[in-house]
């Protein structure tokens, strides 16, 4: 497996992975989102056997860095693809001097916040009625202080 920043060539598979990670009201990427989101800001994949079994997207804001979304294929779950995926775009924000990388998830998505809660991430607050179908967030955040995931 690679990890490796994705590319023009890569937004076509992206675009379907997403389609089958998330439905309508989590508010999955468009392809025009993608070609904007690899040229603006930082969009990993992993790369198993030619294949994208996974991605992260992080928006680079001036002072703070939000993980916008992460993803994994199905048949490639639970083999700690989601945890390098993290593990290298913060090695990435440490370079590029970000101290703190935040993000929001759905309170009943189990499988991201023990994944989250795993790296070190802590819960700041909770943001009602977040999501379009009324769902709430967690406001997550993890403080690198000269520290790598
Ligand atoms: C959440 C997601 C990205 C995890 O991907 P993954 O590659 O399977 O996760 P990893 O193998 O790296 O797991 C790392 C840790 O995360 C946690 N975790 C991952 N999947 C889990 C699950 N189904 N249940 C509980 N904890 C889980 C565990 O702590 C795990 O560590 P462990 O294996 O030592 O117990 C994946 O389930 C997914 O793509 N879900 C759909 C999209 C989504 O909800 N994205 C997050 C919101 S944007």
């Amino acid at each position: 497996m690679i990890i490796r920043k994705s590319g023009p060539a890569d937004v076509a598979s992206l675009y379907k992975l997403e389609q089958e990670l998330f439905s309508i009201e989590n508010f999955p990427l468009s392809k025009s989102s993608f070609t904007y989101h690899l040229r603006n800001n930082l969009l990993y994949i992993a790369e198993v056997d030619g294949n994208i079994a996974g991605y992260v997207l992080v928006l680079i804001k001036r002072v703070n860095a939000k993980l916008y979304s992460i993803g994994v294929d199905e048949a490639y779950r639970g083999k700690k693809i989601a945890q390098m995926l993290l593990e290298k775009i913060s090695k990435e924000l440490i370079s590029l001097e970000f101290k703190r990388l935040v993000l929001e998830v759905r309170v009943d998505n189990e499988a991201a916040i023990s994944l989250y809660k795993k790296l070190g991430f802590s819960v700041i607050k909770r943001l009602k009625s977040f999501y379009r179908d009324g769902c709430d967030a967690y406001f997550m955040e993890y403080e690198y202080a000269g520290k790598a995931l």
